[in-house]
């Protein structure tokens, strides 16, 4: 599996259960990326999408315990139940969407990290972990920086040189 996710100079991800900034080409990469995939979430990233709703032409995972049933989401109530549902689709197609606390369980068991860097400070509550100090995790792409709805951004891709097998 692989995380997707948008991190500010600091590795910020989030304030106020929402995103840090307004980034279209990032939303339109997210999208290209994930279409027809799996996509795992946390509850309350669920919750941070417009209406609570799952993400359209995609199935969405949620790991929610003791949570609600919600309509077009499969949700799980624990981590061993998550792996045994991800676990039907090839890993490849599978890719988590955050939030922090979703990204800090499944980061080991993540092959590849598609990062977008925003070269900004988004006075983040919650973040990711720093790739660039944990010692399997290494930088392998890095795309040319470009200005998004005034905020300077490049498309990196990070690899884990010893994923953990669920
Ligand atoms: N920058 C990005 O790319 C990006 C992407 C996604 C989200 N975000 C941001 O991240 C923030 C949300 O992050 P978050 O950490 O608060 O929320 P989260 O990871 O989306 O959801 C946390 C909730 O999910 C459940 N959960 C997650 N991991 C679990 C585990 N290991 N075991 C049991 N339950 C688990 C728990 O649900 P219960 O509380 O129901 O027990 C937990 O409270 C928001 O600001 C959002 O906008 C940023």
């Amino acid at each position: 599996m692989k995380a997707i996710v948008v991190v500010d100079k600091n590795w910020g991800i989030g304030k106020k259960n929402d995103l840090l900034f307004h980034l279209p080409a990032d939303m339109k990469h997210f999208r290209e990326r994930t279409l027809g995939k799996v996509v795992v979430m946390g509850s309350n990233t669920l919750l941070s999408f417009p209406g609570g709703k799952p993400l359209k032409n995609r199935t969405n995972i949620v790991l929610w315990p003791g949570g609600e049933k919600r309509e077009g989401c499969i949700v799980v109530g624990s981590p061993e139940e998550l792996f045994r549902e991800i676990g039907r689709y090839p890993a490849d197609d599978v890719f988590v969407v955050g939030g922090a606390m979703l990204y800090r369980t499944l980061l080991p068991y993540c092959s590849e990290a598609i990062v977008t860097k925003a070269n900004a400070d988004g006075g983040a509550e919650v973040f990711f972990e720093n790739l660039d100090e944990l010692p399997q995790w290494s930088l392998a792409e890095e795309g040319a920086p470009f200005e998004d709805n005034g905020v300077t951004i490049r498309f990196c891709v990070y690899r884990n040189a010893g994923p953990v097998r669920p």
